[in-house]
C-alpha cells in the first residue's frame, strides 16, 4: 500500500477502506509517513468528508494506536466531558473539579489550542509546574486519590491525535465533521470511560457555523460513542461572542477560580452548571437535571469545586497558591485598550474575530513547534447588549510585542459592532442530541 494512493483517493472523493484507513493512522504513529503526506491526507478528507462508516474506522484506528486505559479497578461512575472548541471555552477547568466533588470518577484528555480556539491543556500549563503528561499509573493514582487528572494524549493514549492534532491547527484542516468526530472520540474512548457530554459549539467562534452543521457533528460524536459502548450526549451551544469575560490561557484559568469562588460571568456558571448537571446524570448521581443543577451550583456555593480544583493541582505538580495568588500566573507586561467607535449598544463581538486576535498576540500557535505565551489574551469590558459612549473601553489587549498587537488589533477592531438597537438576547444552550 502507499500513501500517496490513499491521498489521491480522497482526493478525488472516493470512499476508502478499513485497511487503507489503518495504514494510514499506523504511518503517522510510527512516524513513517511524513507530516507532509499526513497534511494532505487531512485536506483531501476535509475537503471530500467521510462517510459515518469511513469516521468510525478513522476513530477505532486512533484509539487503537495507543492502548484502552482500563478504569475497572476504579470505583465509582468515570465520566468526562468534551467541548468542540469555542473561543473563552473554559468550562472544563470549573466542571471537571466540580464533577469531582459530586461524587463522578473524572479522567479529562483534552487538548491544546487548535485554529482561534484556546485548549484547555494550554490554559493548565499557565499554571506554573501543572504537567498534563501523566502516565497511566500516574493517571490512575490521580483519579484514586483526587478523583479528577486533566491530561492529554500520551505515547500510550491516543499517539496519533497527538500527531494530527497539532498538524491540523496549522494546516486549515480543524473544520471537518470526520476529523473532530475522530479526534474527539478516540481519546474519549481510550481514556476508559463510562459515560460522556458533548458540549457542541455552533456559532462565528466555533468549527461549526450552522446549527445544522454543529446538529450534524453532534450526530455523528454521539453514535460513535454509543456505538462503542460510551453512554453519549450532546449539548449544543451558542458562540456568537466569547463565553465569560476573558480569552487567552492565564487569563482564562483566572476567570475560572472567581467563577469557583462563586464571582465570575454568569454565562460561564450557567453553562458549566448544565454541563455538570447532564455528568451527573449520566454517571447515576443525579435523578434529573434540576437535581445535578442543585447539586453542581451546591459545590460551587460550598467552595467544594475550588477546594477540589486546589487538590488537582497539587496532585498534578502545579503550584496550588495561584488559587489565592494570582500574581503567581504569568502576566503580560502591556495594556491596550480598543475603545467604542461610537455611542450606541454592543451590537456584536465576533467571537471567531476575538479567537484569531488572541492567537495574533501568542495565545495560539502558527506552527507545530511555536510555544503559546500563558500571559497574553484580551479581557471583555463589554458584553453585547451594553450600552456605550464613543470611547468607552470594549476589549483590552494584554501584550507583550508591539507587532504582535498591531496584527491582533486588525482582527479585534474588526470584532466590534456598536448600533442604535439593543440586540435580543440570544439563548445559549440551544438543544440536546441523544442516540
Ligand atoms: N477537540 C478535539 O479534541 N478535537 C477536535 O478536532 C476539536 C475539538
Amino acid at each position: 500500500m502507499r500513501a500517496v494512493d490513499i491521498i489521491l483517493r480522497k482526493r478525488d472523493g472516493g470512499a476508502l477502506s478499513r485497511d487503507e484507513i489503518r495504514f494510514f493512522v499506523a504511518g503517522v504513529t510510527d512516524g513513517t509517513l511524513p507530516d507532509y503526506q499526513a497534511s494532505a491526507f487531512l485536506m483531501a478528507v476535509l475537503l471530500r468528508g467521510m462517510t459515518a462508516e469511513e469516521t468510525a474506522w478513522l476513530t477505532e484506528a486512533m484509539v487503537d494506536s495507543g492502548v484502552r486505559v482500563d478504569l475497572g479497578d476504579i470505583p465509582g461512575p468515570k465520566v468526562d466531558k468534551h467541548s468542540t472548541g469555542g473561543v473563552g471555552d473554559k468550562t472544563s477547568l470549573v466542571l471537571a473539579p466540580l464533577a469531582a466533588a459530586c461524587g463522578l470518577v473524572v479522567p479529562m484528555m483534552s487538548g491544546r489550542g487548535l485554529g482561534h480556539t484556546g485548549g484547555t491543556l494550554d490554559k493548565l500549563e499557565a499554571i506554573p509546574g501543572f504537567a498534563v503528561r501523566l502516565s497511566i499509573a500516574e493517571l490512575k493514582a490521580a483519579l484514586s486519590s483526587v478523583g479528577c487528572a486533566m491530561i492529554g494524549q500520551t505515547d500510550a493514549v491516543a499517539p496519533a491525535d497527538r500527531k494530527l492534532y497539532a498538524l491540523r491547527d496549522v494546516t486549515g484542516t480543524v473544520e471537518s465533521i470526520a476529523l473532530i468526530s475522530a479526534s474527539i472520540m478516540s481519546k474519549k474512548i481510550a481514556e476508559g470511560i463510562d459515560a460522556l457530554v458533548l458540549d457542541v459549539k455552533t456559532g462565528s467562534g466555533a468549527f461549526m457555523k450552522t446549527a445544522a452543521d454543529a446538529r450534524r457533528l453532534a450526530g455523528s460524536l454521539v453514535s460513535i460513542g454509543n456505538a462503542c459502548g460510551v453512554k453519549t450526549e450532546a449539548i449544543v451551544t451558542s458562540t456568537e461572542a466569547p463565553l465569560g469575560c476573558a480569552v487567552g490561557n492565564a487569563l482564562e484559568v483566572i476567570e475560572c477560580l472567581e467563577v469557583l469562588k462563586g464571582r465570575g460571568p454568569a454565562d460561564v456558571i450557567d453553562v458549566s452548571a448544565a454541563l455538570t448537571a447532564r455528568m451527573l446524570v449520566l454517571g447515576g448521581v443525579a435523578a434529573d437535571d434540576a437535581d445535578g443543577e442543585r447539586r453542581a451550583r451546591g459545590a460551587l456555593a460550598s467552595g467544594a469545586g475550588l477546594d477540589r480544583f486546589r487538590r488537582i493541582i497539587e496532585n498534578q505538580g502545579g503550584d496550588p497558591r495561584v488559587v489565592d495568588d494570582y500574581h503567581r500566573l504569568p502576566s503580560a507586561p502591556e495594556r491596550h485598550v480598543v475603545r467604542a467607535p461610537r455611542s450606541g449598544y454592543l451590537t456584536t463581538l465576533d467571537a471567531r474575530l476575538v479567537g484569531e486576535a488572541s492567537v495574533a498576540l501568542g495565545a495560539g500557535r502558527d506552527r507545530v513547534e511555536d510555544h503559546v505565551d500563558p500571559a497574553v489574551g484580551i479581557v471583555l469590558a463589554a458584553r453585547p447588549g451594553d450600552q456605550l459612549r464613543e470611547g468607552d473601553s470594549v476589549l483590552e489587549l494584554h501584550y507583550r510585542d508591539r507587532a504582535r498587537l498591531d496584527r491582533a488589533l486588525m482582527f479585534a477592531e474588526r470584532a466590534i459592532g456598536v448600533g442604535d438597537t439593543r440586540p435580543a438576547p440570544r439563548p445559549l444552550i440551544l438543544e440536546e442530541v441523544h442516540q
